[in-house]
């Protein structure tokens, strides 16, 4: 048993009995009060009854004057109401008592003052609870009258002992004991019993509780309970499974951001080092002729570029990833955008004999975006479908109004991307080929930084390339509400 329920039910049982206890005792107060005064009242109409009858055989002659018979006669009443009877003259003078000897009678003192015998000779019956001075103990007396031609005759009188009132409410106190006695451990045994069927639940929920608080976040409440624990369960279970994705979640996130910084050390060492090396050749000596050493600055500048390009982007990428700058947004033509951002690699597409063309975008209203972000979507996307198409080849960007929104195309007749890389082209520094790709002085996040833009828009970003026809990107922009 563990802690938690020892404690439980130790609380519980002390309660029990607690409550046993207190229910006896208010039982045995109730009796006392109550059961006595009950008894009382009932003792003493019995005992007022068995007076009457007592008296009855009796008449006024009865009482006329002390004698063996009468005494005898007393014996026999009282014998017979199996209590003590007494007979009491008209003026209150003992005439017998069934437990004295006759000769003791006339000792006695006058009853006239006794409370029960004045009542009686004043209203025909009298009871009354005192000791007794001639036999010493508490008693109920009860007494009736008899009455002659000439007025009251004298009094019949039974007492019975207190002492055997006393006895019946102790046996009956006593039993009340022993049945207190004997519920104890039947309340011990309840409450061991209630506090396991209400702890057991209550003790796995715990134990899933303090599994979770030393760090176990797979721990769960297993066997659901069916009562009003139930909630308590569940929550905690959706809890642990919340902490755990979070977990999860957070793991994955701090690899990524291990592979990161892994990434662009790496991708800032190869310029630092080419630089590096170049810079020291120069500085001891170097290619005599003026040519080479131009050509060596030639690489310096270039890869101090790449480095430039390659914190540009980390920069830029940041700052939307962060949410730093959230899109301000404005009334933008898509169609001119593009035409600027195409107009700026008309330079690059030249060279190549690319034609590059935007073409118009019928019916496409303004919309409300971030116009720097959207040009250098336009930007990443024109710049690789030049890159990746050989000489003479054509890149074409257009836009469709399409429910819900509007959807720019940027198509190229290049080299297109493998199917098996299309899933991953939009990861950081992800590449299909890197030193292609270094050597067209990417840095494998332009397409990360679209696909980051145009989330940060509401829309999505795709790539679509089947065999030998180049590829198509398509992004989709929200249409003005
Ligand atoms: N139009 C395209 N045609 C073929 N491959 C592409 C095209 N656009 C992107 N890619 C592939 O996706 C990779 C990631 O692109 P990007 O994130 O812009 O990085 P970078 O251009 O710096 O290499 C590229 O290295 C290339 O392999
Ligand atoms: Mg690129």
């Amino acid at each position: 048993m563990s802690w938690f329920l020892r404690r439980f039910s130790r609380k519980l049982a002390v309660g029990f009995c607690a409550l046993v206890c207190l229910a006896m005792a208010s039982t045995d107060l109730l009796l006392n009060r109550v059961l006595r005064r009950h008894m009382m009242e009932e003792l003493s109409a019995n005992l007022l009854a068995q007076a009457g009858l007592a008296a009855a055989p009796l008449d006024a002659g009865t009482f006329a004057r002390r004698s063996p018979l009468l005494a005898e006669r007393a014996a026999a009443l009282g014998k017979a109401a199996s209590c003590r009877l007494t007979l009491i003259g008209a003026d209150g003078t003992v005439l017998a008592d069934s437990s004295l000897p006759d000769e003791r009678v006339p000792s006695l003192e006058n009853h006239r003052d006794r409370p029960e015998v004045r009542a009686t000779l004043a209203r025909g019956k009298g009871v009354s609870i005192r000791r007794s001075s001639t036999v010493g103990e508490d008693e109920l007396y009860a007494a009736v009258r008899v009455d002659g031609a000439g007025g009251p005759a004298g009094v019949v009188r039974l007492a019975l002992p207190l002492t055997q009132v006393e006895k019946r409410i102790g046996r009956i106190r006593r039993s009340l004991a022993a049945v207190t006695l004997g519920l104890l451990p039947a309340a011990l045994l309840a409450s061991l019993w209630l506090s396991r069927s209400l702890s057991r639940p209550l003790e796995d929920i715990r134990a899933t509780a303090e599994r979770l608080a030393s760090g176990d976040f797979s721990a769960r409440v297993r066997d659901l309970p069916s009562d009003e624990h139930r909630q308590l369960a569940l929550t905690l279970n959706e809890m642990a499974s919340r902490i755990q994705e979070n977990l999860g979640r957070l793991e994955r996130l701090e690899k990524m951001r291990k592979d990161f910084v892994a990434n662009v050390s790496h991708e800032l060492r190869t310029p630092l080092s080419a630089v590096k090396a170049y810079a020291e050749t120069l500085a001891s000596g170097g290619p005599e002729d003026p040519r080479g050493r131009a050509e060596f600055t030639r690489e310096i500048e270039k890869n101090a570029d790449r480095m430039a390009r390659l914190v540009d982007d980390l920069l830029a990428l940041s700052e939307i990833e962060s949410g730093g700058r959230p899109p301000a947004k404005e009334p933008v033509s898509l169609m001119r955008v593009a035409a600027e951002a195409a107009a700026a690699l008309k330079p690059l597409a030249e060279r190549k004999r690319i034609a590059l063309r935007v073409e118009p975008f019928p019916d496409m209203p303004e919309l409300s975006v971030d116009r720097s972000q959207v040009k250098q979507v336009l930007t990443n996307l024109l710049d690789n479908a030049v890159k990746h198409t050989p000489e003479a080849g054509t890149v074409r960007v257009w836009a469709a109004v399409e429910p819900g929104h509007a959807a720019v195309f940027v198509q190229d007749t290049g080299c297109g991307i493998p199917a098996e890389h299309l899933p991953r082209i939009f990861e950081r520094f992800y590449r299909v080929d890197k030193s292609r790709s270094r050597e067209m002085g990417g840095t494998g996040l332009g397409l990360a930084i679209v696909k980051h833009i145009v989330e940060a828009h509401g829309g999505t970003v795709a790539a679509e390339c089947p065999p030998g026809q180049g590829s198509t990107f398509r992004f989709t922009l929200p249409l003005p509400s």
